[in-house]
């Protein structure tokens, strides 16, 4: 296992376009096991190659904690409806701030072995999916932000009931 080094906003990596994926070497299957070691050792739901420091377009994401996404190259191909809630990003430790998603999302991506599939979500799964393929175009959610950016941790003490997302105190990081 072997984590790679989060990049936070205000690196300019994070703000650049990432290129598509022609295929998949050895470097870029290593590059996506460590995304994955990396996400989870940061108790996140999701995070794209930029955060690694990494130009291209690929994601992981795993909403459940026992199921992985790989997506490679993806697309939206189709949204519905809408969602507003509490959105992170480990690329800003501690802080949150209330965006409004679809809710519903379809997007196709290429596999490890550059198969195309489709992969549909809805809620935190579909909030997670554009969250994740904006990193891709160099864009964080805080541009998308409701109101005000908030610390996580002042967060408890707001609400007992949190909408959105359902997810209690602590909204995911992506
Ligand atoms: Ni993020």
């Amino acid at each position: 296992m072997a984590l790679r080094n989060i990049r936070i906003m205000g690196d300019p990596v994070l703000e650049k376009k990432c290129k598509e994926v022609k295929d998949v070497t050895p470097r870029i299957k290593e590059l996506v096991e460590d995304m994955l070691d990396t996400m989870y050792e940061a108790n996140g739901v999701g995070l794209a190659a930029p955060q690694v420091g990494i130009l291209k377009r690929i994601v992981v994401i795993d909403t459940t904690g026992e199921d992985p996404h790989v997506l490679i190259n993806p697309e939206i191909l189709e949204t519905a409806g809408e969602q507003t809630g509490h959105e992170g990003c480990l690329s800003l430790p501690g802080k949150t701030g209330i965006v409004t998603r679809p809710n519903y999302v379809k997007v196709k991506a290429y596999d490890l072995d550059m198969n195309e599939y489709e992969l549909e979500g809805e809620e935190l799964l579909a909030r997670a999916i554009v969250h994740e393929l904006e990193h891709l175009d160099g864009h964080m959610y805080v541009e998308k932000v409701e109101g005000e950016l908030m610390n996580v941790s002042s967060l408890s003490s707001e609400s007992d009931e949190d909408e959105g997302d359902g997810s209690g105190d602590a909204p995911e990081e992506a």
